[in-house]
């Protein structure tokens, strides 16, 4: 099978097209034949090696799964004995373990990380939500009218959906990214923006009562500050000593000051992607596709996230066949 191979960390250009051989469901797995998948700051981490925590799970020196890709949109191709909830030709799409191996023609993968494709959705659509829809609905769960609710990192692949989901449940949203990004940031809701490379969100004092942290890089004695008591900081990606001292140093400085500061994990399961899709499905959040590749053309795409360039989901279509 055809299948986007990654030899060792770097630029886009380590990406090469490349045979491998079609993988076997083990019992318990199914085979999906992959048709969309979409590309998430997790994907550029693991393709750079950066931050040093993409390496933990993924390999040290050089990645230890050669395929690139985490979220998949599909048809089921073959399903291990002890499969009962799926068939071959059911459509289904998901988030796969390790965020590894979607790049493919195939790929093996557990039944209960994927979930029914919307008959409304195309593969392309599908393929957007898993990562970024699950971010966001547990980050935006506790959300109420009026909330006032700072994204950092409103841009990319998460953020834009947590800026959804927050104004679908009534927040008053400041989004921060890039200038070249704020007219962006308010077709997608954003009520006001922040350019983080001229403005410090966290100078601010008692200013919101949620901060989703998608790029944390302050710690949490300093981001504390800009909620007042009964805030809450949820850390969701950023530098590897900022996600452990928020893991570790977090929980005392929220004690010891009436909030919450952590780091937010997000678990994977059927139930959290049908949960998405169901916030889909009322329109609270849309997905956004920026551009569609061809397989091929995964060093392009990657080029483009790395540079930051996407307004909404960069996507990869796997197989030659539309997309629909
Ligand atoms: N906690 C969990 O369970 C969990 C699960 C999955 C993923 N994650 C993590 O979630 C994180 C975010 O993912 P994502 O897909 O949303 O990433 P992304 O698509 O790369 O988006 C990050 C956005 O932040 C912008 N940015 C860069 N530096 C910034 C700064 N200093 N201040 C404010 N904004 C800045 C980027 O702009 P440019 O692109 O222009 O630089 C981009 O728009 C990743 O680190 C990923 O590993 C966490």
């Amino acid at each position: 099978m055809q299948a986007v191979i990654q030899d060792r960390y770097g630029t886009p250009d380590v990406l090469r097209l490349g045979e491998l051989p079609e993988p076997v469901p083990a019992d318990d797995e199914i085979l999906l034949r992959v048709r969309a998948v979409s590309l998430n700051g997790s994907d550029r981490e693991n393709l750079t090696g950066r931050p040093a925590y993409a390496r933990w799970s993924n390999g040290l020196r050089r990645p230890r799964h050669p395929v690139p890709g985490s979220d998949v949109a599909g048809v089921v191709a073959g399903v291990g004995s002890a499969v009962t909830e799926y068939a071959v030709g059911d459509e289904l799409f998901g988030e796969l373990a390790g965020y590894r191996g979607g790049l493919a023609e195939l790929v093996c993968t557990r039944p209960d990380l994927l979930a029914r494709k919307p008959g409304g959705l195309s593969f392309a659509e599908a393929s957007t939500i898993p990562q970024a829809g699950g971010i966001a609905r547990r980050a935006t769960a506790d959300v109420r009218p009026g909330d006032r609710v700072l994204v950092n990192g409103a841009g990319g692949a998460g953020g834009v959906f947590v800026v959804a989901l927050a104004k679908h449940a009534g927040a008053e949203v400041t989004a921060v990214d890039r200038a070249d990004k704020t007219d962006f940031l308010r077709e997608i809701g954003a009520d006001r923006t922040i350019d983080f490379t001229t403005q410090d969100w966290a100078d601010e004092r008692d200013s919101f009562d949620l901060i989703v942290d998608l790029v944390a890089h302050r710690s949490p004695l300093r981001v504390h500050r800009a909620l007042p008591r009964g805030g809450r900081y949820a850390m969701v990606g950023g530098l590897a000593r900022i996600l452990l001292s928020t893991a570790i140093a977090g929980p005392l400085v929220g004690r010891a000051t009436g909030k919450r500061v952590g780091v937010l994990v997000v678990p994977q399961s059927r139930a959290e992607l049908e949960a998405v899709t169901a916030l889909v499905a009322q329109g609270a959040v849309t997905p956004r596709i920026d551009h569609v590749y061809p397989l091929r053309d995964a060093p392009a795409a990657f080029a483009r996230l790395a540079a930051g360039e996407s307004r909404g989901k960069l996507v990869l279509e796997v197989s030659e066949a539309d997309s629909r």
